[in-house]
């Protein structure tokens, strides 16, 4: 569904992907891992449009989307949580969720459901968005990009410094989305997070592609990731 085939990209002059390639089918969660500044986000930025790539193709069923501007990329029903939530602080959550909504023109059936997965939200819909705990702004950042209804969705660390019980309903949401047949890509650093849930692994290092696993692999053996992630 959605391809990234041998990827440059660079900052001004500094190349920080080198031939990134990956794939995410549908209903299939792929998590992205590798250390600080591998390029992991860099990628994310790419699939979203927000950044040129110099070389290779970037593909959504079989459509070029590389050179298409940031603004038409939700419309493809590609979802992003940014890493570090990046909501609309000033507004509240409703009005967050309904910038999400407008994308699509989704009804409050889409919200509703978005809402469902996190009930905490729901009690607080006139709330600050700014004024949310860390946790409750993840969640909220995630309802945001359900309401594009994606059919490939894109997390960047999406448990940066949350709690396990955070964690958890996190990792629900997103099992819940692979089960609807969403295209999962899951940039995380903790391996735990990731063992429980990833189809296939893509590890990264210095914006090259290191090494493919399988869930299974990385189950049995999380050796390979710990040793390479340095954690
Ligand atoms: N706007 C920018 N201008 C210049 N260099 C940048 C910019 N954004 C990122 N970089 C550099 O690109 C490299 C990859 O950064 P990126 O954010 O993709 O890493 P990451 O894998 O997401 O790391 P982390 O796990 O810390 O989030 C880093 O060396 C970073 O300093
Ligand atoms: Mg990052």
């Amino acid at each position: 569904m959605l391809r990234l085939d041998r990827i440059d990209v660079s900052y001004g002059r500094v190349q920080v992907l080198f031939g990134l390639s990956l794939n995410v089918s549908a209903g299939e969660i792929v998590c992205l891992v590798g250390r600080n500044g591998a390029g992991k986000s860099t990628a994310i930025k790419a699939i979203m449009g927000l950044l040129q790539i110099s070389s290779g193709s970037i593909e959504m069923d079989g459509e070029r989307i590389s050179h298409y501007p940031p603004h038409r990329i939700p419309g493809l029903q590609i979802g992003l949580v940014p890493q570090g939530r990046r909501l609309f602080s000033e507004l509240t959550v409703a009005e967050n969720l309904e910038i999400g909504l407008m994308v699509r023109g989704g009804g409050r059936n889409v919200r509703q459901r978005a809402l469902e997965m996190f009930p905490r939200l729901q009690e607080r819909l006139d709330q600050i968005a700014g004024t949310l705990s860390g946790g409750e702004q993840q969640m909220l950042a995630t309802a945001r990009a359900l309401c594009i209804e994606p059919r490939v969705l894109l997390l960047d660390e999406p448990t940066e410094g949350l709690q396990p019980s955070m964690t958890a309903q996190i990792r629900n949401a997103v099992l819940q989305l692979k089960k609807q047949e969403v295209g999962i890509l899951l940039v995380e650093q903790r391996v735990d997070a990731v063992l429980a849930l990833a189809d296939r692994v893509y590890l990264i290092e210095n914006g090259r592609n290191l090494r493919d696993y399988s869930g299974r692999e990385i189950n049995d053996t999380p050796e390979l990731l710990i040793k390479h992630l340095g954690i």
